[in-house]
């Protein structure tokens, strides 16, 4: 094929030297996982909506393209998208978006709540395996939804509107409980959630629609009631920074052994994870909205990091320190609770010269003295973002591809790094 011809094929590669020494202060974006519930929400607000901190990732365009698709006008300034809902006039999204990004369904009870109807299709399979959507359907069907599944398709209608009711998820399910909390925010009458999750993307969603002038109480515990009223108005909202993004960056600062500081953090969301961090080894300092890591010379192993729903262990943070942990000092285990198959970086991490058999849920990770680079394919998001920690400090070059997975969820990450000296750069061929 003639470079440049017609039909090239351009593949953009992360090309990493290590190993690095970091240092200095970054800022971490805003919450991919908060922005999309918002931008969902943002449907239901009889007036325009600002959102500030919206990090630049392809999942949060697709949601914007979600939003214009349905009729809504949605603009970007920097990091801040404004959101005017007025126009919109459509209840469908299309395949193509839904493929795009999974979590696509937090648009559900959005949808039907504005229009009193939705068309999507079943979010389907991804990487970390089967993305099941029951506890959704089964919590917006007591709250009055008709929702037919036929050919992979969701046909739903709440042609007298959505009421209040009592649900009890089974597992507390942060997507579910963010539908049925948009759902019911002008639902008629109360919704009560048992065992809800209890994420802060969960509390800084019922900020939001409490500042539009929903009714919510209880968000961050297991129990949030939802009062439901006639409207909401618009509304300024800052999104909470990115946990998972910042304990990246802390797992690339302890697996350099390299002293950085983080900015725009909130290190009580952080907690779950600095507790893993400081068992490795490190020391951690916490002002405010900031944060300082020093790793020691080498990274002790840890024994049992079990990911678990908010405030446990975060699952998104499970392939970050392992891959961090690789390079420790004796043997770490990691037992993945939330998603049925999200050890795929662990054949990649491998190709790097890591120690590390799964057995069904279990890892067992043996520290080695030292990675060496490889050519290695990021297998999902957090995964990608596993095999940059760790060509950090493997020796000589490491080529990522399978970037479109790591662009989801992580802001112009290899500059984010070069600011702190790493020796990395994005090429394309
Ligand atoms: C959210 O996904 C996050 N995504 C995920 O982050 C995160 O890993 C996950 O919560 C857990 O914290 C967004 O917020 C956009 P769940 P979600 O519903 O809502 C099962 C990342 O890397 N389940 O809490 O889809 C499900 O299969 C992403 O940023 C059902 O069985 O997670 C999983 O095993 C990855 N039935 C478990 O619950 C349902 O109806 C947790 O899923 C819904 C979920």
């Amino acid at each position: 094929m003639a470079p440049g011809g017609k039909g090239c094929l351009t593949v953009e590669k992360l090309l990493i030297e290590g190993p690095s020494r970091l240092a200095g202060e970054i800022t971490v974006h805003g919450a991919k996982n908060s922005v999309l519930p918002l931008l969902a929400a943002s449907m239901l607000c009889s007036a325009g909506c600002v959102l500030h901190n919206c990090p630049v990732l392809s999942d949060v365009e697709t949601a914007m393209r979600i939003l214009r698709h349905l009729g809504c006008q949605v603009e970007r300034e920097g990091s801040s998208v404004f959101v005017d809902p007025a126009g919109m006039d459509r209840d469908d999204i299309p395949d193509c978006l839904m493929r795009e990004m999974r979590s696509s369904i937090v648009f559900l009870g959005a949808i039907i709540s504005r229009a009193g109807s939705a068309r999507l299709s079943f979010p389907g399979g991804c990487e970390l395996g089967p993305r099941p959507i029951d506890l959704h359907l089964a919590a917006l069907r007591r709250m009055g939804a008709v929702i037919r599944e036929d050919h992979g398709c969701l046909d739903c209608s709440a042609p007298g509107g959505l009421r209040g009711a009592r649900i009890s998820l089974s597992f507390p399910s942060v997507g579910a409980t963010e539908n049925v909390m948009i759902a019911a925010s002008r639902a008629d009458g109360t919704t009560i959630i048992s065992n809800a999750a209890r994420e802060p993307e969960i509390c800084d969603l019922a900020d939001f629609l409490c500042q539009c002038g929903a009714k919510i109480s209880g968000a961050g515990e297991s129990t949030i009631v939802i009062e439901g009223v006639q409207s909401l108005g618009g509304c300024e909202h800052r999104v909470i920074p990115d946990r998972i993004a910042a304990s990246t960056f802390l797992a690339a600062s302890a697996i350099t052994g390299s002293k950085i500081s983080l900015a725009g953090v909130n290190s009580i969301h952080l907690n779950p994870v600095l507790s893993v961090f400081e068992e490795a080894g490190c020391h951690i300092k916490c002002q405010e909205d900031r944060l300082e890591i020093a790793p020691p010379p080498r990274l002790c192993s840890v024994k049992g990091i079990r990911t678990m729903p908010y405030p446990g262990f975060p699952t998104d943070s499970q392939a970050p320190v392992m891959a961090m942990e690789s390079l420790a000092d004796g043997t770490s285990v990691f037992v993945e609770n939330i998603f049925e198959s999200r050890y795929k970086h662990v054949g990649e991490l491998l190709r790097l010269g890591a120690n590390i058999k799964v057995e069904g849920r279990v890892a067992v990770v043996e520290g080695v003295r030292r990675l060496s680079g490889a050519p290695v394919e990021a297998p999902d998001l957090r995964g990608g973002a596993a095999l940059v920690v760790a060509g950090l400090a493997a020796e000589g070059r490491t080529e990522i591809s399978g970037l479109k997975h790591i662009d989801r969820g992580y802001e112009r990450l290899e500059e984010s790094l070069a600011s702190l000296g790493a020796s990395i750069l994005r090429t394309s061929s």
